[in-house]
């Protein structure tokens, strides 16, 4: 799932960079993909992405700064428009499996790897949240008029909890108290994965559905992306 391959421009100078990037993205097979490094904000890198190979790749940052700046680039299996559900669920699985290796790191005491694997996560997870609100939710209130008491109320409060958890798992990890992580891992998953579910099955559709056409869809993949 994890690109693992470098694609490192902090020591070419700026001009380079896009000729570098994209010379690389092209030379990608479907499913294939690399990790540039960065020094500065690479999200003018992603509006490039948008407007000239539109569809064909998949954007993950791992770091967002401020000194370093990590995305994962992958050249999708397929090209056609996404849905909403198919967007954010692929982003839900691609963190969930993220975990597993911070449970295996902290069982080792490998704690400053556990602590990186993490951070990973959290940008990941924060970001997707940043997205589901900025974008999702308002376009979802807008379409349904569903607003105070509908589902995007209850899921922005299970937000509020999750970044709580989140924080506590960094704060274990970080002490290198091991069953204080294990403990809070697992009350993370507990409410990600219920939190999880009731979006997949029940927000996304709503949203897709709502969105009526496939471009509509996609417009709104795109500005979840550049969240
Ligand atoms: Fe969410
Ligand atoms: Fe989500």
């Amino acid at each position: 799932m994890f690109a693992t391959r470098d694609l490192n421009v902090r020591n070419l100078p700026p001009a380079e960079h896009s000729s570098a990037i994209f010379g690389a993205f092209d030379a990608l097979k479907p499913g294939e993909g690399f990790i540039l490094v960065t020094d500065s904000d690479p999200k003018p890198f992603l509006l490039q992405f948008q407007a000239g190979r539109p569809g064909r790749f998949e954007w993950n940052v791992l770091e967002a700064g401020p000194a370093r700046f990590r995305v994962d680039i992958r050249r999708r299996a397929t090209e056609s428009p996404r849905s909403v559900t198919e967007y954010l669920e692929r982003d839900h699985r691609r963190l969930d499996a993220i975990i597993p290796e911070v449970e295996r790191l902290a069982g080792e005491r490998s704690f400053p790897e556990a602590g990186e694997r993490f951070a990973e996560f959290v940008c990941g997870l924060g970001r997707h949240i940043d997205a589901e609100e900025q974008v999702l939710f308002p376009a979802f209130e807008q379409i349904t008029g569903m607003t105070q008491g509908g589902p995007t109320y209850v899921m922005r409060a299970e937000h509020v909890d999750i970044r709580r958890l989140m924080g506590e798992v960094s704060a274990a990890l970080a002490t290198a108290d091991a069953s204080g992580a294990e403990r809070s891992i697992r009350g993370l998953l507990e409410t990600l994965g219920l939190h999880n579910i009731k979006e997949e099955r029940m927000l996304y559709p709503m949203a897709d559905q709502a969105a009526r056409d496939d471009q509509t869809r996609d417009d709104l993949v795109k500005r979840l992306q550049a969240v």
